[in-house]
């Protein structure tokens, strides 16, 4: 039995999780399946991964974050990911190996070379089935964060507009170049709009395999 293996990507404040939540719910009433997990820290080990790199005031060099992103992501595969879908289950995960290119690559400047040989090695080559790319103004996703009374600030999400505007261009980019994995949706809409899309392109998907 194989699964299906669902990422959700954004830049911080798109709506991801908002959207994760609703897809599972429609798709756990229809009687499949899911598993909802995320990126950075799907697993114990990545939740203490997450808490020492990201919720930290020491100054976290570039390359051990982008490692420490790759080591979650090792263990996130083979611990939860694959195990899941060898089980058959719909696995959807709040971003995967894509972030990495978009905010290591284009955010922090790594050669996306060096970032591809990176991602092969902690995934072992796992790839999505489906990528949905929730896009939005960079602007409006820091208004969106700004209204979120809870939001707790990591060190990712003190990063200047500038940063967030280079990281969606770089996913726009990577999704142009999947045309056939990945599907843009337009993330400034409202919650039930982007819900409905949301269901329609992961439907389609799960009637094609
Ligand atoms: P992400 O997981 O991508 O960071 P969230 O789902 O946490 O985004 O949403 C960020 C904030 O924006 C939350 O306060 C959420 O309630 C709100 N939000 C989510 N989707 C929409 C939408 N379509 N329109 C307006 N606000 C939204
Ligand atoms: P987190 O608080 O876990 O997620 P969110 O803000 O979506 O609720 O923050 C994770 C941050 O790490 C987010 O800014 C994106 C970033 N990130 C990377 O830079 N590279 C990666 O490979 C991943 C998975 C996330």
């Amino acid at each position: 039995m194989k699964g299906s293996f669902i990422t959700f990507e954004g830049i911080d404040g798109s709506g991801k999780t908002t959207q994760l939540e609703r897809l599972a719910e429609s798709l756990r009433h229809s009687g499949r399946d899911v598993l909802i997990t995320c990126e950075p820290g799907g697993t114990p080990l990545g939740r203490e991964l997450r808490k020492a790199f990201l919720e930290t005031k020491q100054d976290v060099e570039p390359l051990a974050e982008l490692l420490l992103f790759a080591a979650d992501r090792a263990q996130h595969v083979q611990h939860l990911i694959r195990p899941a879908l060898a089980e058959g289950k719909i696995v959807i995960s709040d971003r995967y190996a894509d972030a990495t290119t978009a905010y290591q690559g284009a955010g922090r400047g790594f050669d996306l070379k060096l970032i591809e040989n990176v991602t092969a090695i902690a995934t072992g080559g796992l790839k999505p089935d489906l990528t949905l790319f929730f896009d939005i103004e960079p602007q409006a996703a820091v208004d969106r964060m700004e209204f979120r009374a809870a939001h707790k600030k990591n060190r990712m999400d003190l990063e200047p507009l500038e940063f967030y505007e280079r990281v969606r261009d770089a996913y726009l980019r990577i999704a142009a170049a999947e045309p056939e994995r990945f599907r843009v949706i337009d993330a400034g809409r409202g919650i039930d709009e982007i819900a409905a899309e949301t269901l329609e392109a992961v439907t389609e998907m799960l009637d094609r395999v």
